[in-house]
């Protein structure tokens, strides 16, 4: 089977939710990579700009533009900074209504941290709202579900212990202390990925998760579990990540 991310929805629900009503709006998706979620509220929209750094991503998210959104949706091959500086020389800029910085504030350096959230404030109109979605520092457990019985692996570790997910949470403050956003609502939604084997996470974690550590023993215990009890079904190596969703208004 393939990768299978949030095939439960959570994160759809909840993005939707704090998004709030979209009918008419303007918005900017920060870090969009290959769109996967930008499908999820596009056609909701009024007008959508999706940007991320990473050619290949943008190149896989133009390609998978249904046609119905090709005249309201674009994607640009841009880091957020190179995208402020293209807005602003625009004749007539129009501010964003709303931005969502789906998992990409983990990504930035944490002195850039306040820098780029400055940078969304300049990009949306007063009143605005921001979606930041961040998983929280919790070492994320890894589980073997077989034959309908969930069995812990072990837990997902990172080289600096999840400490960009705290400085994110950081810069969120500063960023209402100086006067950019208010926070108005925050919550936590379950984020789990499934994969077919313990192996085929690994190889997973070592092309999108630079600084993640896998315990060769998570590995080890999955192949005695299924040698023990071989399984009725195809087996599922689930990781399941915490994440923190919070909206904010620009002020
Ligand atoms: C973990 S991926 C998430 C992609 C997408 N939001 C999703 O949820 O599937 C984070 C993305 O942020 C992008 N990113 C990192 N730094 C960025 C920056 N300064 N400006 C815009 N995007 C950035 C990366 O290229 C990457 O595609």
């Amino acid at each position: 089977m393939p990768i299978e991310l949030d095939p439960e929805g959570h994160e759809t629900k909840a993005l939707l939710a704090y998004l709030g009503p979209l009918r008419g709006l303007r918005l900017l998706e920060i870090g969009c990579g290959d769109g996967r979620l930008t499908w999820r509220y596009a056609r909701l929209a009024a007008r959508v700009v999706g940007i991320d750094p990473h050619r290949g991503k943008i190149a896989r998210a133009r390609q998978d533009r249904p046609l119905k959104l090709r005249r309201k949706v674009t994607f640009q091959p841009l880091e957020l900074e190179q995208y402020a500086e293209f807005w602003a020389r625009r004749p007539r800029p129009r501010p964003f209504d709303r931005a969502i910085l789906a998992w990409p504030l983990r990504q930035i350096p944490a002195e850039g941290m306040l820098y780029a959230l400055k940078t969304i404030r300049s990009l949306l109109r007063p009143g605005g709202l921001l979606v930041d979605i961040h998983p929280t520092g919790d070492p994320p457990p890894i589980e073997l579900l077989c034959d309908g019985q969930r069995h812990l692996l072990g837990y997902l570790q990172e080289t600096d212990n999840f400490i960009e997910y705290g400085q994110a949470d950081v810069a969120l403050s500063k960023a209402d202390k100086r006067g950019l956003f208010a926070p108005d609502w925050q919550g936590t939604y379950p984020f789990a990925s499934y994969f077919d084997t313990a192996a085929a996470l690994r190889q997973w974690l070592a092309e999108y998760w630079g600084d993640a550590i896998f315990d060769p023993a998570i590995e080890a215990r999955q192949q005695a579990l299924l040698a023990d009890q071989p399984p009725a079904s195809p087996p599922r190596v689930i990781l399941r990540e915490q994440v923190r969703i919070t909206r904010l208004v620009a002020q």
